[in-house]
């Protein structure tokens, strides 16, 4: 999280979506728009509390001691009396390790090829955590919940000795009403949680452990549930309303009559308009109180300019002292799709220029820190990306936070297909968390399903898309399909937007036949390449870059846009995938154990389908790249291809400033030529109007004498959760980029701590913690942290046998990040 998403309520500092509560006091003292929170908030006021610190992790299963004696099994039955490594007290866990969340323990582990492939060849697992948590007697008669925002994959949890849930989705949060369990003041409560990653959701990487966020909520004994408040603009007739349904709960003893009021703050944190009504809440019961707010010419939220107002949520009491209070991001824009014509926003045409993901990264598995998340969202807008598919899962809430900031539309896709009262329980948490954020414009509630084509898959999905609808009938729903379009009963008759996953050749005779469905693509391409490779070599399990692998039932990067591109009817692309991700290794197995379906690898690092599609998804500046490097010992004379990828109107090729011809641009397929090599220069010109727009160029590069390091930014909040990646390079004497380095590399950080290593080779077994690996063709990339509570300097230090050291200081911001639950 950085600064600038700290929203101010009363001077507390709030973050996040829809559930973050401030302290209410304060905000009876001080109304919306206060000054900045100053760092070092107060712990016993805040609302929301981080248990993300001070947990101690054991991997491995510890069997709970099984009672033998009839008194013995009598008693552990019982509430609270779990025994063993869950028991509230007596268990000694100072030997095992001491961790901070997010936390994959699945990446820590070897490589092994017995494990499952789709899991990256990574063996799984049973972990154990458990934390102490100290509450203050100031907690007592609140309401206290503990929330995990995602845990994979199978997981207990217990508090003080109580089972207090079953988790068994990787991806769907849980909130735990903790009050009638928590002890106060010396009496120290515990949390303990196994985790099984054994059992799988996904046919990709899905890790293990407390991968995402914990958080404890305090609240007042009437107070607004977790992802309760429901603010959503709407435009009817021309004009824009934001009808708003709190939901309240109620913990006390007694009936109450409260007020709930919710102002608008506009980008500039001005109110702009309020609303207020009253609602009587009885013991343990939950009521709804709705308003609408009426808004005149509101600042539209798009794509290129991403506006978000705030939507401020109080709870009153009869005294008029605020109570409760929660914090969402609205913002206001139309969306739909047109069977004909596409997708629009904002009343405006938008192609979809999608990627699908999924939620890992290089050194860190599946637990990101934000700051990382935001990393990759930034480096698919530098791609000419609009759109993400969280394929095949809810995503974080950060991600959904950074892409209503960064101005993403969301494809949100539910993960088990299953109109069954549990599963339905999952999608509808996912519908109530993500229903607020501007950027999300469909609902998905499936992947690829076998009974996608019959009668039970038709009844599943309207059981489904009727659950979506009950809770937000401003979007349509979806479901991606890659076959059954044409059967008699079929998914896409139960859905708003029909999903194509693949099937090219199937969009016109859909359209033909059903000119009235919206449809898009919502998975395409499924091309491989390995990013700084020119050749394929099935037996070094390479795959060239010149986009000319694709899976059977896919197609080219360039092939699939063109498909898109060329048909107004399909809403858009959602290119399977952005990045890289472990497992699913295709078209090999062992020991390959990530994908080459990304645009960009693991680390975020850009293969040449980065600058394919930069050239083709890019409009407002010129675009100009060429491939492949110019280093080839050895092969002088020989013919080289060389691909051009530009936006511009023509392109012409040099070498050591001779004339090699100029092109006619070809957006779809691109530009080549066949060049003998020859060291030295190869530069490509573009040209719009016979103008020169754009130049790049390539170059033959001497041997590695030096590293060079190169953050993605200058400065790091000293917070402890604030992450940032490095990059690492060979030079020559001159100071250029070796396109073709593979060398070992040690790292060092003084003043904070390194927290992963990666370098996007997939069919590299090098550790991805520590502090070596080695550079693959041209690149590394190394993610540090923050130490929480510090401020100055940290030092990053890169060594390779025979080249010279670099080093980087990167500035450490004071900040303090939510407040840690104390131990
Ligand atoms: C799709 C599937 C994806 C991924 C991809 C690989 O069919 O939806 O999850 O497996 O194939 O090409």
């Amino acid at each position: 999280m950085n600064p600038e998403r700290r929203s101010i309520i009363g001077g507390v500092a709030a973050v996040g979506l829809g559930q973050v509560l401030a302290d209410p006091s304060k905000l009876h003292a001080a109304p919306f728009g206060g000054e900045p929170a100053a760092s070092g908030a107060d712990a016993r006021s805040e609302v929301r509390l981080s248990l993300d610190g001070g947990w101690r992790f054991f991997r491995g299963d510890i069997e709970i001691p099984r009672p033998h004696s009839g008194d013995a099994t009598y008693s552990s039955t019982k509430a609270g009396a779990a025994g063993g490594p869950a028991a509230s007290r007596f268990f000694d866990d100072q030997h095992w390790r001491a961790v901070d969340l997010p936390h994959d323990f699945v990446v820590e582990g070897p490589f092994e090829e017995s494990a499952n492939v789709a899991q990256g060849y990574r063996p799984k697992g049973v972990g154990w955590y458990r934390r102490t948590l100290h509450l203050d007697a100031a907690d007592r008669g609140k309401y206290l919940e503990l929330q995990f925002d995602g845990i994979a994959t199978n997981a207990t949890v217990w508090f003080n000795g109580n089972v207090v849930a079953h988790i068994w989705s990787a991806y769907t949060s849980s909130y735990i009403d903790i009050t009638p369990f928590a002890r106060f003041g010396k009496d120290i409560n515990v949390i303990a949680v196994r985790v099984d990653s054994d059992p799988l959701q996904g046919w990709w990487y899905e890790g293990g452990g407390i991968y995402r966020h914990v958080w404890l909520a305090r609240r007042s004994p009437v107070h607004l549930i977790t992802d309760g408040v429901y603010a959503h603009p709407r435009q009817e007739d021309g004009r824009w309303r934001i009808p708003v349904e709190a939901t309240l709960a109620n913990i006390g003893e007694t009936a109450s009559r409260v007020s709930v009021e919710v102002v608008l703050i506009d980008p500039d944190g001005k109110p702009v308009v309020s609303g207020r009504t009253s609602v009587k809440v009885g013991p343990l019961e939950q009521k709804v109180a709705a308003l609408s707010l009426e808004v005149n010419t509101p600042r539209l939220w798009s794509i290129e300019t991403p506006t978000l107002y705030r939507v401020e949520t109080r709870v009153l009491d009869e005294q008029s002292v605020t109570i409760d209070a929660a914090t969402s991001s609205a913002g206001f824009r139309s969306a739909r799709f047109d069977p004909a014509l596409g997708f629009f926003l904002n009343e405006k045409p938008v192609k979809i220029k999608g990627v699908c993901i999924h939620q890992d990264h290089a050194g860190l598995g599946v637990a990101l820190p934000d700051s990382i998340i935001d990393y990759r969202l930034r480096r698919l807008k530098d791609l000419g990306c609009n759109a993400i598919r969280s394929s095949h899962n809810a995503p974080t809430r950060e991600l959904l936070d950074a892409a209503d900031r960064l101005g993403f539309l969301v494809m949100d896709e539910n993960r088990l297909f299953n109109p069954s009262p549990d599963y339905i329980e999952m999608l509808q948490w996912m519908v109530r968390r993500d229903r607020n954020h501007p950027s999300v414009i469909l609902w998905s509630v499936f992947n690829e399903e076998p009974l996608q084509g019959t009668p039970e898959g038709y009844e599943m999905v309207r059981r489904m898309a009727h659950a979506v609808k009950a809770l937000d009938d401003t979007r349509p729903v979806t479901a991606a399909m890659n076959a059954g379009v044409f059967a008699p009963v079929n998914v896409s008759q139960a859905v708003d937007v029909v999903g194509f996953n693949y099937q090219i050749d199937l969009y016109d005779k859909f359209h033909l036949a059903h000119p009235d469905k919206p449809i898009t693509s919502s998975e395409d391409t499924s091309a491989v390449m390995t990013r700084g490779e020119y050749t394929t070599d099935m037996s070094r399990h390479l795959l060239s870059s010149y986009d000319d692998v694709a899976r059977p039932w896919g197609a080219t990067h360039r092939a699939a846009w063109k498909a898109i591109s060329t048909r107004p009817f399909v809403a858009g692309a959602f290119v399977w995938t952005g990045f890289d991700y472990r497992g699913e290794p295709q078209p090999f197995e062992w020991p390959t154990a990530s994908s080459s379906f990304g645009i960009m690898d693991l680390c975020g690092f850009p293969k040449s389908a980065f600058y394919i599609h930069q050239a083709q998804w890019v409009q407002d500046r010129p675009v100009l790249n060429l491939i492949p490097h110019w280093t080839w010992p050895g092969r002088e004379g020989q013919s080289i291809k060389v691909m051009v990828m530009s936006n511009t109107e023509s392109v012409a090729l040099r070498l050591n400033g001779a004339m090699l011809g100029e092109q006619k641009v070809d957006p779809y397929e691109m530009n080549t030529w066949e060049v003998p090599y020859r060291p030295g220069r190869l530069e490509a010109i573009g040209m719009r109007g016979g103008r020169i727009v754009a130049r790049a160029f390539v170059e033959t590069t001497g041997a590695p004498v030096a590293l060079k390091l190169t953050p993605d930014r200058t400065w790091l909040a000293g917070d402890g959760r604030d992450a940032l990646p490095i990059t690492v390079e060979a030079v020559d004497q001159n100071g250029r980029p070796t396109p073709t380095a593979n060398l070992p590399v040690e790292l060092e950080a003084s003043g904070g701590r390194i927290i992963g290593l990666g370098n996007g080779d997939a069919n590299s077994h090098e550790a991805e913690k520590g502090n070596h690996r080695s550079l693959y063709n041209g690149l590394l990339q190394v993610i540090v942290q923050s130490e929480p509570g510090t401020s100055g300097a940290m030092t990053v230090r890169a060594a390779s046998a025979g080249l010279a050291d670099d080093v980087v200081q990167i500035t450490v911001r004071a900040r303090s990040g939510p407040t840690s639950a104390a131990l």
